[in-house]
């Protein structure tokens, strides 16, 4: 599993890093059988801005063991990156779940809760101040509330719902869902993604916390 990760890391380049303290979890039994490699997180440490999507999908970072990689969903999140300008390396990405659960299906809250640890120390790792969450499940986690929705918070920027997050937290709907949308959807999520751009350029030319609750360009 490790040979793998490593060979692609380096195929990126040599400043990007993958967390992989949780490589032989075995805190779900069930998601121990159906998974085959764990996914860590992936990409720039520590990084101003980390998105976070739900659980690797069983034919993308399952085999790869990269987040957002090699499935559809995957392979359409990276496309809202470069859209935006983003580059995949110079950003940090990882899931709420690290193992793929059978069929795809949402990981459960016991599952959620065994990961957790493993995301909070990302999150001391990679010291971000944005999190754009991707889907509902990671919403949820950093927003510390179900009130809320998805679609009509889309590109919110929402104070954290943590104690072990202090940033700004963006609500996004999941790839998967948009890739479900027609064009026009995909239009308006993708210069959702050009926003999110901007603040983080402005995160990184002004090199201070972000305290404001919107931004203006
Ligand atoms: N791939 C991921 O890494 N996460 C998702 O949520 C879906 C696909």
């Amino acid at each position: 599993m490790e040979q793998y990760n490593r060979k692609l890391i380096r195929s990126f380049g040599q400043h990007e890093y993958m967390y992989e303290p949780c490589s032989e979890c075995e805190r779900c039994l069930s998601l121990v059988k159906s998974r085959k490699l764990v996914t860590g997180g992936f990409g720039k440490v520590p990084c101003k801005i980390m998105f976070v999507g739900e659980a690797p999908g069983q034919a993308g970072c399952n085999i790869t063991g990269i987040p957002f990689t090699r499935d559809r969903s995957g392979r359409y999140f990276q496309l809202c990156l470069q859209q935006a300008r983003f580059n995949f390396e110079e950003v940090y990405t990882t899931n709420i779940c690290k193992c793929s659960p059978p069929g795809n299906r949402n990981p459960d809250d016991k599952e959620i809760e065994n990961c957790l640890p493993y995301l909070k120390n990302e999150i001391k790792w990679v010291k971000p101040e944005i999190v754009v969450c991707l889907g509902r499940v990671a919403s949820k986690i950093f927003l510390g509330t179900n009130s809320f929705s998805v679609i009509a918070d889309e590109g919110s920027i929402q104070p954290s719902g943590v104690e072990w997050f202090k940033g700004k937290v963006i609500v996004m709907p999941h790839p998967a869902y948009i890739l479900r949308k027609g064009k026009e959807e995909s239009k308006r999520y993708m210069d959702e993604f050009k926003l999110i751009f901007n603040m983080w350029l402005a995160a990184r030319k002004i090199d201070t916390k972000i305290t404001d609750e919107r931004w203006e360009f």
